[in-house]
Parts: C-alpha cells; structure tokens; sequence
C-alpha cells in the first residue's frame, strides 16, 4: 500500500518548497500518497492561494486554520491541531520545509508521536538567536530523523552540532525547481510590462523580518534610505502584511507613497514576482528566499540584515549584507557596475525534488530503523 506522507505548508517561502516535492512524489503514487497539510499561518489570498494557483498544487488536502498569534499561540495552535490529525489517522512520514513557527510544531508533534520526520532545507544557521527561524531551525534539526540539506555549509553545520553523518542528504535547493517548474511563464508574463517598468531600470524592494520591520527608528531609517536610492532608480516595493502594519502603526506610509521614484505595491503572486526579479537590477531585501534566487539569476542581491543563515550565496553569488545607513551608497556601487557576479551554487539545478523522493523511498524501505533513531 502505498505510504501517506504528510507535507507540511504554512507561509509564503513554504509553497515553493512543497510543491516540486508534491509534484514528483504524485509521480511515484504506487508507493507515494502525498497529502498537503496547510497549517494556515499565511492566509490572505495572496499570501497563500496565489501559490497553490501558480505552482499547479491542488487545494490542501488539510486546513488547521491557525492564523496569526503570538509565537507560543501559532506554535501551539498548530500542535495541537496537528497532534489531533496525526492522532485520527497517522502518515507514514511527516515532511516539514524551511524554518516558520509551523516547522517546528509539526515536527515536534511528529516526533512525540514517534512518526517519522524528515526536514527539507535543513542544516542553515544564520547564529542569531534573537531570529525566531533560527530557534526553529536548531530545534527541528535536532529532532527529525532525515536533514535533507540545500549546500555543504549546512552539513557541515549539522556535522558540528553532532548530527550523526547517516541521517544527513545533501539534495540541493528547493526553490530552484519551483523556479525551473514555471520557468516559461514566469518569462511571459507581463507584470514589469503592466507596472511601467523597463529591464534593467528598477529595483524590487521586500521587507518582513521583524528586526527591521517592527522597531520605529529601524523601520524610518530604512525608509529614508529607499527614499535617497529612488532618485537614482525607480523602486517597486511589495509590501508583506506584516510590514503594512508597521508602516501604518509608526506613521511611515505617507513617506514612501509621496515618493515619486517608489511604486507599493501589494505581495505578488510567485509567477508575477519572479517576473519583476528577472528583469530588476538589482534587489533590496531582507527575505531569505530571495537571496537564492537572486543568486540563481545572477542579479545583485542587497540584503538589509547583518547576517545570513544562507552564506553560499555571499561566496558564490550575487548577495552582500548591507547596514540600513550603508544602503543608498550600495546601491549607488552596484548601479556602477561594481558588484560581483555570481555563479550557481552545485545542486541548485531544478533536481532536488527528485532527489528527495529517492531519499525518502529509500528510507521508507528501512523506516523502522530511521523512526528510532
Ligand atoms: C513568517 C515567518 C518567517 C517567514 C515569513 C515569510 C515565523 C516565526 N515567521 O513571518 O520566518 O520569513 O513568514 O513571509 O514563522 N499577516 C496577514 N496575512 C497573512 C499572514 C500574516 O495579514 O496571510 C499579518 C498578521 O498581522 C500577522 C503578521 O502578518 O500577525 C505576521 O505574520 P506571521 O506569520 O506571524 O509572521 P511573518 O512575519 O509573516
Ligand atoms: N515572493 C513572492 N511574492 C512577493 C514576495 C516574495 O512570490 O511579493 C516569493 C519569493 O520569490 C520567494 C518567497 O516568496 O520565493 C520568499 O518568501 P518570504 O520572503 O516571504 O520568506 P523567507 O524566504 O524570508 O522565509
């Protein structure tokens, strides 16, 4: 009989982990039932549906509906809920991706309830313990049975914390093959068309992380700094919910929308965004996705954060850390050609998903010995 194995989603930078996965294990259906356990964290349509639409990913087998909360209500929503479905029928696998609070409940669940876990994304430590992932991360990591890691920093991160070498894969990054996956549309599509914009004359803004985006003195200077770089290059920022709120709760959005040189606008779907991606000259963000595929698409990648769980794409590719006050005279370096290219990183080749699936047959042939680890 073929073996239910739970994939976990949850927020944004999580679809574009499960879906190629969902995809090949639909593939392999005589010993694969892949069911998509939505946890709710992100909601709004285009915070979540737009994902399941573009990706080609049915609607989730399983909504928890958890939304928002405090870390302890989200994490404990999602365990309790989830604890109640792996209680009604137990999967045979539980794969949990990337590093948000629905990460780390499920897995913690799963492995209460001594199921199998598989971490997909696992080994990245960016060692800021005021960043919640990382506290996900490091815990998740040492409780699942399998680490399937995007790049050797991360196994050797895994390696030092003590993970025994056997329960370690490295398969490659994720997120390249939802890239590859739709690939053609992403190239057809007319968002930069749609917004005015020429390739190679604009930069793409997005912001979320809590260090930045929910201290007022933080957020402001990072504004004025937008504000200087948008009179030397136009700027589309798509504004994440939770950035909206602050710039809202402190008083900011006047600031950037008389801004002549800035266009917000709302999230975008996956499609649309990489879209805009492509054809930026360069990107200011703070995301940890979007620093792969900035990378992968050799564009120049400045992020707004002082360290980086993903430093293979600061020896390799196109992405340097930048302090907030540095930021218009970054760019102004970048705008003059001074910025490095990049190259891929290996297995950031549109496989992974592929891979990951051999891994996880070839486990489910021994599972027992992998449960009890
Ligand atoms: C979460 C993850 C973060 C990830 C990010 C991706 C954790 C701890 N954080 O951060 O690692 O990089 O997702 O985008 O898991 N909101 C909406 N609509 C939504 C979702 C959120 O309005 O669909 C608003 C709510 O006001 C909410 C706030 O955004 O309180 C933050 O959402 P939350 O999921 O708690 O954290 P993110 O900042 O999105
Ligand atoms: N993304 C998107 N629309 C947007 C902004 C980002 O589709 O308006 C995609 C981006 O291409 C990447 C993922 O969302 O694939 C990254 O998610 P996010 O930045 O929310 O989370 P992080 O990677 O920082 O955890």
């Amino acid at each position: 009989m073929a073996k239910t194995i739970h994939l976990i989603a949850a927020a944004r930078p999580n679809f574009m982990k499960v879906a190629p996965l969902y995809h090949a294990l639909d593939k392999v259906r005589d010993w694969a039932d892949p069911v998509i356990v939505h946890t709710g964290q992100h909601y709004d349509p285009n915070m979540s549906d737009a994902f399941f639409a573009d990706l080609r990913l049915p609607a989730p087998h399983v909504n928890l509906e958890i939304g928002s909360g405090s870390h302890a209500e989200q994490t404990g929503g999602v365990m309790i809920a989830y604890e109640k479905l792996c209680l009604a029928r137990a999967p045979d696998w539980v794969v949990v991706v990337g590093d948000v609070n629905s990460t780390l409940a499920c897995a913690l669940v799963a492995k209460k309830l001594c199921l199998p876990l598989a971490h997909l994304e696992a080994g990245l430590r960016s060692r800021d313990r005021t960043m919640p992932e990382e506290i996900n991360r490091i815990v998740t990591d040492a409780i699942a049975d399998l680490l399937w890691t995007p790049s050797p920093d991360a196994d050797e991160n895994l390696r030092g914390e003590g993970v025994q070498a056997e329960r370690i894969e490295r398969v490659g990054n994720i997120m390249i093959d939802s890239y590859e996956l739709v690939r053609d549309r992403i190239e057809a599509d007319p968002t930069p068309d749609r917004l005015g914009l020429r390739a190679g004359e604009f930069g793409v803004v997005t912001l979320h992380r809590p260090a930045n985006v929910d201290d007022p003195a933080i957020l402001s200077r990072i504004v004025g700094e937008l504000s200087l770089v948008s009179h030397s290059l136009r700027l589309v920022f798509a504004v994440h919910p939770r950035t909206r709120k602050r710039l809202e709760e402190f008083g900011l959005l006047p600031r950037i929308t008389e801004c002549p040189g800035i266009t917000i606008i709302e999230p975008l779907g996956y499609i649309n965004f990489m879209a805009l991606v492509r054809k930026a000259r360069l990107v200011i963000t703070d995301s940890g996705g979007v620093q792969e595929e900035t990378t992968y698409l050799d564009i120049p990648c400045l992020t707004l954060r002082d360290t980086t769980e993903r430093p293979i794409t600061l020896t390799q590719g196109t992405n340097r850390l930048i302090a907030p006050n540095a930021l218009a005279t970054s760019v102004a370096s970048a705008l003059a050609g001074d910025w490095p290219h990049g190259r891929r990183p290996a297995l950031w080749d549109g496989r992974t998903a592929e891979r990951v699936a051999a891994s996880l047959r070839r486990h489910t042939a021994r599972e027992v010995g992998v449960a009890r680890n």
